[in-house]
């Protein structure tokens, strides 16, 4: 089902897993460590495997399956425990699709999603439920997934009754405690969704996810809808909340400026698939994908002399439609590099970083690109 590039392996490289590039063999040194009792790194919190969503389309009378949308097209990537990963591109891009499949929010149509090395697509339906409650979502809008007919006290004790965590005292508790941490007044458990500002809706649906103690979470934009001067709150927040608790997260973004001091490494997504995956440091110092690089120059610069010099890469026109993505490399059709081989070869998977910080990229031009457009 999947095409993912082969030959250049699996797009899981974290600089803990050699596997992924095949580029960095154990070293006798690894060896000798181990045998002094060193720990061992920790194995991925969250490892994806060529995921695949499709969603049917259908038409007639009879509802025939004509086709398909291909949402998520084969992506692999791994978190490991504490890592913030952020994945990017422009709307209709597959990100949110990937989010909910892995929480099987979504179905998935193939691939593996495992969580603390245990399968998630194929797992029954009260062992899934059990698992949830380490993995939870915060949403882009949380005033439409905040129940507006239920006082936040009523929402955030949901979670916990539906998981059976504590008594009815114990769960009270928690609700003021979550209310405390993300900086809300616990006496407003009695109010209502519609009597809060979109920040503190946010800080309601981000209290939400957290209440069953979950070790992962998806953010899917979780800031997108919520005006510039409360964004930087709401990624302190849940920057702080990370350290202290210890969290793992997929942070979901359509803008790489905003994925840039949350991110401990960033995927770059388009029309179903990863074009780039790498360290935040290396991704912006050095973007290899001409997507990715336009995706830079739309970040504008606060020095106005930069800003005159810069030569951005504006994209042209709209991402085309994942129910029929274009051949070759996905890219090609609004790529100012483009050349003949495109059009029909799909890239591989390649890594051009070094062994201990994998740069991943899907071009097959990366390594001559210029990316002064983005300077
Ligand atoms: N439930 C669904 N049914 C059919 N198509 C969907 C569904 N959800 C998303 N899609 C389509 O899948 C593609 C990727 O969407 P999405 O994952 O929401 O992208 P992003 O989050 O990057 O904006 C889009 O073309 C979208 O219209
Ligand atoms: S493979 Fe070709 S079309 Fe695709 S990003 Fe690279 S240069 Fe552009
Ligand atoms: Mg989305």
């Amino acid at each position: 089902m999947s095409d993912q590039p082969k030959g250049g392996g699996s797009p899981t490289a974290t600089g803990k897993t050699p596997t992924a590039t095949g580029k960095t063999p154990a070293r006798p040194d690894d060896i000798d460590a181990r045998s002094e009792g060193s720990p061992e790194p920790a194995p991925p919190l969250l490892e994806v495997h060529d995921l695949v969503k499709h969603f049917p389309v259908r038409r007639g009378f009879l509802q025939r399956q004509v086709g398909a949308i291909r949402a998520v097209d084969g992506v692999s990537f791994d978190i490991h425990p504490g890592e913030t990963l952020g994945l990017v591109g422009e709307s209709g891009s597959g990100k949110s699709t990937t989010g909910r499949t892995i929480l099987r929010l979504h179905e998935a149509t193939a691939g593996s999603v495992r969580f603390r090395g245990q399968e998630l697509t194929t797992l029954d339906r009260e062992p899934l439920r059990r698992e949830r409650r380490h993995m939870q979502m915060i949403f882009q809008d949380p005033y439409a997934s905040l129940n507006p007919r239920h006082t936040v006290g009523t929402i955030l004790r949901e979670p916990l009754d539906v998981h059976g965590v504590g008594d009815p005292s114990e769960r009270r508790a928690r609700v003021h405690q979550l209310l405390d941490r993300v900086g809300l007044d616990p006496a407003w458990d009695r109010r209502y969704p519609h009597e809060f500002s979109g920040g503190q809706r946010q800080r309601i649906g981000i209290a939400r996810a957290l209440a069953t103690r979950p070790a992962f979470i998806v953010a899917d934009e979780p800031i997108a809808a919520l005006d510039v001067s409360i964004q930087a709150q709401i990624v302190n927040l849940l920057s702080d909340l990370k350290d202290e608790l210890g969290l793992t997260y997929l942070f979901i973004a359509h803008d790489l400026s905003m994925v840039r001091h949350i991110s401990d490494r960033v995927a770059v997504m388009y029309l179903g698939r990863l074009v780039e995956l790498g360290t935040r440091d290396a991704v912006f110092a050095q973007p290899l994908h001409p997507y990715t690089q336009a995706l830079m120059s739309a970040i504008p610069v606060p020095d106005p002399k930069l800003e005159a010099e810069r030569r951005p890469l504006i994209l042209q026109g709209d991402i085309p439609s994942p129910a029929a993505p274009p051949s070759g490399c996905r890219f090609h059709t609004r790529c100012p590099f483009a050349e003949a081989r495109c059009r029909t070869d799909e890239p591989e998977w390649r890594d051009l970083g070094t062994a201990d910080a994998p740069h991943l990229v899907a071009c097959h031009f990366a390594e001559g690109l210029s990316n002064e457009h983005t300077m």
